[in-house]
């Protein structure tokens, strides 16, 4: 399987990390062999046919240079559309910044990977969130496959969960605590009894938020999360206008004591129902199984045999992200395979 890796920042670097060297085995026993032909960022690619060595990729980028600068097969200022053009590989693999107002540059790269018979991998929820029903007929239309196990959950198969163990069955509603940056600062403040202002600056000091967290406390990014499990796993044609969403500026210490003293907690919560899909703090009871702490995640699924199903897990992370690509990149290959069986 050749690969072009679009963005080789945090994420982008795992995912070279994790096909080069620390799956090797595992990988083989699938018999699946990866090979990553060309890295394409905002400066310029890096293309070599025969397959590129991550470790020298990351070095030239540690020492400050493009990784286009690399003395071999770098292409300063080779555009990340001409790469995807003009390169053979079967799949893409998109790991650049999201952004939701426009999905760029992220949608014009799927788009450019669809139209020239390339599968796409992405953790990019922008394109996802703004136009996944027109994105999954696209590429129903051009014959590929759209994966994205990395946009929901980080590492934890919260996509997959759903689709795969749960079918069958059917999912009646989901609910859950979906990003990791509200979900410390909602715990400081219930544990620590400190205010907002307060949580947020120790969430930006640790890194777990960002400079301008709006994304995230403004439940932007839940609200992305919920898009893509109501097309995914409970067949809405959704995107981000059609949630409900309200962030978590105005929750208060003594809110969370009122809670307290019923036994419950305040927690952003993402959830699908018979309604309209919401984002926004919602009490739950201290003893509920998705009441996690911290950075973590979790999502519970309500269906209609198997009950109530919660899945709890770190919902980001590089490595842990590029476990998601590489379930995706694998999931590609058997259906790939399965597609030659059924027409041989
Ligand atoms: N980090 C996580 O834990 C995590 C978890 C789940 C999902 N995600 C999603 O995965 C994606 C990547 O995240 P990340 O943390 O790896 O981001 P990142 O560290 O900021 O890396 C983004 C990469 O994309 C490149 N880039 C920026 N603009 C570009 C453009 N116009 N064309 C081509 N390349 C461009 C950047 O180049 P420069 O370095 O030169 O700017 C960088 O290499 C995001 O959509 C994010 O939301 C991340």
């Amino acid at each position: 399987m050749r690969i072009i890796l679009v963005g080789f920042g945090v994420v982008g670097k795992s995912v070279a990390t994790v096909l080069a060297r620390k799956y090797t085995e595992r990988i083989k026993d699938y018999s699946f062999n990866p090979k990553i032909v060309a890295i394409a960022d905002i400066d310029g690619a890096v293309i070599n046919p025969r397959g590129l060595s991550p470790e020298k990729l990351e070095a030239i980028k540690q020492r400050g240079y493009p990784i286009s600068a690399d003395s071999e097969f770098g292409h300063p200022g080779m555009s990340v559309l001409d790469v995807i053009e003009s390169v053979e590989a079967e799949v893409v693999v998109e790991v650049t910044p999201v952004n939701i107002k426009n999905g760029e540059p992220a949608m014009s790269h799927i788009t450019e990977a669809f139209k020239t018979g390339k599968h796409v991998v992405t953790t990019n929820k922008g394109p996802l969130a703004l136009a996944m029903p027109a994105l999954t007929e696209l590429a129903d239309y051009n014959n590929v496959f759209l994966r994205f196990s990395g946009t929901v959950g980080g590492g934890t198969p919260m996509l997959e969960f759903a689709k795969r163990c749960l079918a069958g069955d059917r999912i009646l509603a989901v609910k859950g605590i979906l990003n990791g940056t509200t979900n410390y600062i909602l715990t400081e403040m219930s544990q620590n009894r400190v205010s907002f202002q307060e949580a947020l600056s120790n969430a930006q000091k640790l890194g777990y938020a960002e400079r301008e967290p709006s994304m995230d406390i403004d439940g932007f990014d839940t609200t992305c999360k919920v898009v893509i499990l109501a097309n995914w796993i409970m067949g809405r044609k959704i995107t981000l206008k059609d949630v409900d969403r309200t962030g978590i500026r105005d929750v208060t210490p003594q809110m969370l004591d009122e809670a307290s003293k019923r036994g419950n907690t305040i927690k952003l919560v993402g959830s699908i129902d018979d309604g309209k899909p919401t984002v926004k703090p919602t009490e739950i009871p201290k003893t509920s199984p998705m009441c996690v702490s911290g950075v973590l995640n979790a999502v519970t699924f309500y269906t209609e045999y198997a009950g109530e199903q919660t899945l709890i897990g770190k919902g980001a992370g590089g490595v842990e992200t590029a476990s998601a690509v590489l379930r995706d990149l694998l999931d590609i290959r058997h259906k790939l395979a399965n597609k030659l069986l059924t027409e041989s």
